[in-house]
């Protein structure tokens, strides 16, 4: 779907479908009264006939045969009027096109009330363009039908233009790697190996200028990365630790920055921020195994790799100021003669030692690996992504992520970069009492330990490995794949892409510290 902005008056628009968004109860409001008095009053007729009040969510469609715009539909934000009430107008209305055909949809951007000029408020601009984009995903590459949605947006803004321009263009690749990583998530597991992960990644690194380094088995092992290879020790799927290197443009190279990754010289220095995400393409839960029902998403539990890779591979276009490393460490999860066992020890990359006395807690163990890998390459800053806790969803509920960091202040930087994006994050304690709780008896740490705090839990076993560098864990279980449908309209069944704009948003703002 394209996008275009104009300013012409929502009645003066030709379109197939005119989208209105009404905010007050009772009462049409400026746009919609406008359409109304060039429809002669029969907006306002059929919405009494039809009882619209203006509920969120809840549409009036009407012809207008002899109008410039084919339709009109009315969209109820609900109150209060703000970019999420935008954002939820936006999808409504791209989802009510389908079903009726309409290729070219106009949305009224509404003004906040406040601007006395009646400019939009750009950050409704953004959010409609959102809205609009995320509604229109599908994933159909195995459909021999698919039901096409419009084929280009109309949004209608008054303002300043390279202001307005500037902000749709931002939205809109927020949008695709969005979508990129909802693909990533739908893909299966047969499809989606770590090393179709890697070869993707590969790609996006050739075309946005990134480095690259794609570190095998052996490599891996013989690094010292014994917590990620116990994980891929039962698989025939060859694992793949994934690292991609941004670097702004003309940034000077400090001393020994220009290096690849991977040499754990630790010089990449405090304005370099990484990015790590949990990639098990599938997770049967290993000799610890998963109910049939416990395994049925599990193609999902790349989510956290699929955000990474996927804001990895907008930050060229959104000319993104700082230095941001991605690392996506890839493997199954699954079941052979050389699988591990319960019991088992390994060492990781940090030196520490673990018991895996549960091999269904593997994220953990290969997120480990990628955080020791991010601190020895001496970053200023690492946050990870991961479907990592069932106990997250139970705290949660699965439309919010959860938030456990061992620096506050990173932890308020996300925090208002998710409200910004207007995805939902809350935070979660990390205590000394659930670091202890994951002692090992026998070993440094054991991977598993009961079921209080097991998201909690999980940060603390991480935490052991981030050592005295800022670091953010951000456990999306719960909203990173959708099963409910009630979900709001913007958000499809299957992988969301939770995660991909509230890291765009934090990085977008990091050159101002
Ligand atoms: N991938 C799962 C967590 C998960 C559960 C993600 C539901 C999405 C939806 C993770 O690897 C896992 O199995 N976690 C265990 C940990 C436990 C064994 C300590 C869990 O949450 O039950
Ligand atoms: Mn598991
Ligand atoms: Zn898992």
């Amino acid at each position: 779907m394209r996008f275009a902005l104009a300013d012409t008056l929502p009645h003066a628009t030709s379109c197939d479908l005119l989208a209105l968004l009404v905010s007050e109860p009772g009462s049409l409001g400026a746009a919609a009264s406008a359409v109304d008095k060039q429809l002669g009053g029969r907006l306002a007729d059929a919405a009494r006939a039809d009882g619209f009040t203006g509920k969120r969510d809840c549409t009036l469609l009407l012809h207008a045969l002899d109008s410039p715009f084919r339709r009109v539909l009315l969209v109820g934000a609900g109150r209060p009027l703000g970019p999420e009430a935008v954002r939820r107008f936006a999808a409504v209305a791209v989802r009510a096109a389908g079903p009726v055909r309409a290729s070219r949809v106009a949305l009224a951007v509404p003004a906040d009330g406040t601007a006395a000029d009646g400019d939009v408020p750009l950050e409704y601009l953004r959010a409609a363009v959102e809205g609009a984009g995320l509604a229109a995903y599908r994933f159909d590459r195995y459909r021999s039908r698919d039901d096409a949605g419009p084929d280009e947006t109309v949004l209608l803004a008054r303002g300043e233009h390279s202001a307005l321009a500037r902000v749709a263009r931002q939205a809109e690749i927020a949008v695709a790697a969005t979508s990129r990583a909802r693909d990533l998530v739908n893909e299966p597991a047969n499809v989606l190996t770590p090393s179709a992960l890697a070869d993707l990644a590969r790609d996006i690194a050739a075309r946005d200028g990134l480095g690259c380094r794609v570190i095998d088995l052996d490599d891996a092992r013989e690094m010292g990365m014994g917590l990620f290879a116990a994980v891929a020790a039962g698989s025939a799927q060859p694992p793949k630790f994934i690292v991609l290197d941004y670097k702004p443009e003309g940034a000077a190279p400090a001393a020994g920055t220009s290096r690849a990754p991977g040499a754990g010289s630790g010089s990449l220095g405090p304005r370099t921020i990484a990015l790590a995400g949990k990639g098990i393409t599938f997770d049967s839960g290993g000799l610890s195994i998963k109910t049939a029902g416990g395994m049925a998403t599990m193609k999902g539990d790349m989510a956290g790799a699929a955000a990474v890779i996927a804001t990895m591979g907008s930050l060229r276009d959104l000319a993104v100021p700082v230095r941001v490393l991605g690392i996506a460490p890839a493997t199954e999860n699954m079941i052979n003669g050389g699988a591990t066992r319960p019991g088992d020890i390994v060492r990781g990359l940090g030196g520490k030692t673990v018991e895996i006395n549960n091999t269904d807690a593997e994220g953990r163990l290969v997120l480990a690996d990628a955080i020791a890998f991010a601190v020895r390459e001496g970053v200023g800053e690492v946050i990870d992504l991961a479907t990592l806790t069932g106990s997250c969803v139970v705290a949660l509920g699965d439309h919010t992520g959860g938030v456990m960091s061992n620096d506050q202040p990173l932890a308020d930087r996300l925090l208002a970069a998710a409200k910004a994006a207007g995805e939902q994050l809350w935070q979660l304690p990390l205590y000394e009492e659930f670091t202890d709780a994951m002692r090992g008896e026998i070993s440094d740490l054991k991977n598993s330990s009961g079921r209080e705090a097991g998201a909690e839990r999980a940060a603390a076993f991480m935490a052991e490995f981030a050592g005295g560098t800022p670091w953010a864990h951000l456990d999306i279980a719960g909203p990173a794949f959708n099963e409910d449908r009630k979900a709001p309209p913007y958000v499809p069944l299957g992988g969301t892409g939770y995660g991909v704009r509230t890291l765009l948003r934090y990085l977008e703002s990091a050159a101002g510290r």
